[in-house]
């Protein structure tokens, strides 16, 4: 059966969804909405859909639609992706999954509630070196994992517009960028539950209302300890925008460069294990990534299956963000 499949949002990760949507097989792009009809009509005719609206609610009236991509700005996430839930639309929503954890635990809801699938786009999860090293983690070449340290940070630059708007966006670079450094070593990790934060959160760099500083600690279930750092126009970062590096009991791993360095106590060397990448990448996030995003997402739908990272995932992200924020706030660890 072919899926239609809709777009809510017409800016840049929506072009990039719609693209990833035409390389998967048996899925018609069917409808857009944004409320700025001159960007929907310019949408509709790069893809070739027919059915514009101003609102999510005309499309779901409208009826005709198996899928929703809500690709807005993140105060529209929860009530977009709750209404299409609601109507037994699956959705794919952008990161942040919401504004904060109620309205996350909203959406999840929702989806149970109706049986409509709920999908994060978490994408690095689909990133060949993130599962090259994924693989090596569970191929037991890193031995337990008991550190990680990473990053998502733009080094003088930072985006504009509603980004930088609470209201709109609700955090700054740690919504932006920090939650895709949470999500890949939570992902590293398999998933475990957070039991501490403590972190700092600060606008450094520039007068907006959202933060463009954090750095976190979260304690995880299990007994592993991430870092993780988010920034907006900080002077320098350790390497490419977002990076993680992974300290076993056996092996270090590290992204982008990609690579494993094994230590032989013995012998006092170190084996570098190279997959072969190129030490830079050509793009930071190729299409390829959002077409295995897609390709996951659509294959959930059709098989049933539940999708990783889902609604349960964005989640914990989010309670992991406003524990940050709590933390920054008060000063003391949260414990979750
Ligand atoms: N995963 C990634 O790699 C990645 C990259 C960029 C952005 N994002 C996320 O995607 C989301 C969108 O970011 P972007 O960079 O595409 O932003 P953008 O500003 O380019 O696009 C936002 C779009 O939403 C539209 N919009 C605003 N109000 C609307 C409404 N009421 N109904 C329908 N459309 C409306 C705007 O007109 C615009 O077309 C954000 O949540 C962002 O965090 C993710």
């Amino acid at each position: 059966m072919t899926l239609k499949i809709a777009f809510s949002g017409t800016g840049h990760i929506s072009r990039v969804h719609a693209r990833a949507a035409q390389s998967v097989d048996g899925v018609d792009l069917v409808a857009v909405v944004n409320h700025q009809s001159p960007s929907m009509a310019d949408y509709a005719a790069q893809f070739d859909i027919s059915r514009q609206y101003a609102t999510v609610q005309e499309l779901l009236r409208a009826g005709d639609v198996d899928v929703l991509i809500v690709s807005t700005p993140n105060y529209l996430h929860a009530p977009q992706a709750i209404a299409a839930l609601e109507a037994r639309v699956h959705v794919m929503v952008e990161k942040p999954m919401s504004l904060n954890t109620r309205e996350a635990e909203r959406m999840l809801r929702a989806s149970k509630q109706s049986g409509a699938k709920l999908m994060v786009a978490h994408c690095w999860r689909f990133d060949e070196e993130v599962n090259w090293i994924k693989q090596q983690i569970d191929d037991g070449k890193l031995g337990k994992i008991l550190r990680t340290k990473g990053y998502g940070v733009h080094v003088n630059w930072g985006p504009g517009g509603w980004f930088v708007e609470a209201r709109y966006a609700g955090g700054g670079a740690l919504a932006d960028m920090g939650v895709h450094a949470i999500d890949v070593a939570r992902y590293f990790l398999g998933d475990p539950q957070p039991l501490s934060v403590y972190a700092r959160i600060s606008t450094d760099y520039t007068n907006y209302d959202v933060d463009d500083s954090g750095a976190l600690w979260i304690n995880w279930a299990g007994g592993a300890t991430s870092i993780v750092e988010s920034g907006w126009w900080w002077p320098h970062a350790d390497g490419p925008e977002a990076s993680t590096q992974l300290y076993g009991s056996k092996a270090f791993a590290q992204l982008f460069p990609t690579r494993l360095e094994v230590p032989d106590r013995v012998a006092e060397t170190v084996k570098t294990i190279d997959p072969g990448f190129p030490p830079v990448r050509e793009e930071q996030c190729p299409q390829i990534m959002y077409d295995r995003q897609m390709a996951h997402f659509i294959g959930c739908i059709r098989e049933d299956l539940r999708p990783n990272p889902g609604g349960a995932e964005g989640l914990v992200n989010m309670q992991i963000i406003d524990a940050a924020f709590e933390s920054s706030r008060s000063g003391q660890v949260i414990y979750l």
